[in-house]
C-alpha cells in the first residue's frame, strides 16, 4: 500500500524567525502518524530550517530546482546544493513557476531529471487552468505536462518521484476541486502511468492541491487514488496544517 505523504509549500512567506518557530510548532505536533509530512520552504530559509529537521521526521524540501547541474546561471539553486542541506524533496513545474517565471514543460523535465541525479524526489505538478476545464481539455493538459517529463526521465523514473495534481483554478482562490472531481483526475494519472508500467503506477504517490484546508482534507483523503496533498495557504499555521496531516487515511 502507498504511504500517504502531506507536503507544506510555503511559498513566498515568512521571516527567519517565523520560519523558524512554525517548523518548530509542527516538530513538536508531530505525533505518531505513519503518514509521512515534509515542508518546502523558501531557499533563504534552508539552512536554518535543515538544522531544526535534522533527526526527526518532518522532511524538508525545496519550491524549485535549477535546470542544470552547474555553472553561470545567476539566481538559480542546483540539485547538489539542496542535496548539501538534507533536502528530500523538490517541487518542480508548480503553476506559479509555470504561469509567472516561465517554466516550460521542457525546463521542468530538466529540472525533474536534475533533482534525481542528486537523490532528490521531485513533486512534479501538474493541473489545468479554468478555461482549460471548461474545454474540456483537463486530460489533454495532463498528457502534455507528463510526456514532457516521461520523454525526458522514462516511465522508471516515477517510482522516485511524486506526482501533485493542483487544478490552477484552485490553487489559492479558496475553490477546493471536490472530492470526485479530484478523484476522476488522480484516477486518470495513475491510468495514464499504469498504462506504461503497472507496478510504478500502484507505488506512485499522487497528490492533491489547491485550497485543501481542516475541513475539506479528509474527504478529499478518503479517496482511492488521493494519497495525501500539497498545501499551500493552510501549511503556514501549525495547528491546521497538523490537523491536515492527521486526516490522511491510514495505511
Ligand atoms: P493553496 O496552494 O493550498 O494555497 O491553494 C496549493 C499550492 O499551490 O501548492
Amino acid at each position: 500500500m502507498r504511504q500517504s505523504l502531506v507536503i507544506g509549500n510555503w511559498k513566498m512567506n515568512g521571516t527567519r524567525e517565523s520560519a523558524k518557530a512554525l517548523a518548530q510548532g509542527i516538530i513538536a505536533g508531530l505525533g505518531s502518524s505513519s503518514a509521512e509530512l515534509a515542508i518546502c520552504v523558501p531557499y533563504i530559509h534552508i539552512a536554518d530550517i535543515s538544522a531544526l529537521v535534522n533527526g526527526t521526521a518532518l522532511g524538508l524540501g525545496s519550491q524549485n530546482i535549477a535546470d542544470k547541474a552547474s555553472g553561470a546561471y545567476t539566481g538559480e539553486i542546483s540539485a547538489s546544493m539542496l542535496s548539501e542541506f538534507g533536502c528530500k524533496y523538490a517541487l518542480v513545474g508548480h503553476s506559479e513557476r509555470r504561469s509567472y517565471y516561465g517554466d516550460t514543460d521542457a525546463s521542468v523535465a530538466a529540472r525533474f531529471c536534475q533533482a534525481q541525479e542528486k537523490g532528490i524526489i521531485p513533486v512534479l505538478c501538474v493541473g489545468e487552468t479554468l478555461e482549460e476545464r471548461e474545454q474540456d481539455k483537463t486530460f489533454a493538459v495532463i498528457n502534455e505536462q507528463l510526456d514532457a517529463v516521461i520523454s525526458a526521465a522514462g516511465i522508471a523514473a516515477f517510482s522516485k518521484a511524486v506526482i501533485a495534481y493542483e487544478p490552477v483554478w484552485a490553487i489559492g482562490t479558496g475553490k477546493t476541486a471536490t472530492d470526485e472531481q479530484a478523484q476522476e483526475v488522480h484516477h486518470y494519472i495513475r491510468q495514464y502511468i499504469a498504462a506504461k508500467d503497472q507496478s510504478i503506477a500502484e507505488n506512485l504517490q499522487i497528490l492533491y492541491g489547491g485550497s485543501a484546508k481542516p475541513d475539506n482534507a479528509q474527504g478529499l483523503f478518503a479517496m482511492p487514488d488521493i494519497d495525501g496533498g500539497l498545501i499551500g495557504g493552510a501549511s503556514l499555521d501549525a495547528e491546521s496544517f497538523l490537523k491536515i496531516y492527521n486526516s490522511t487515511k491510514a495505511v
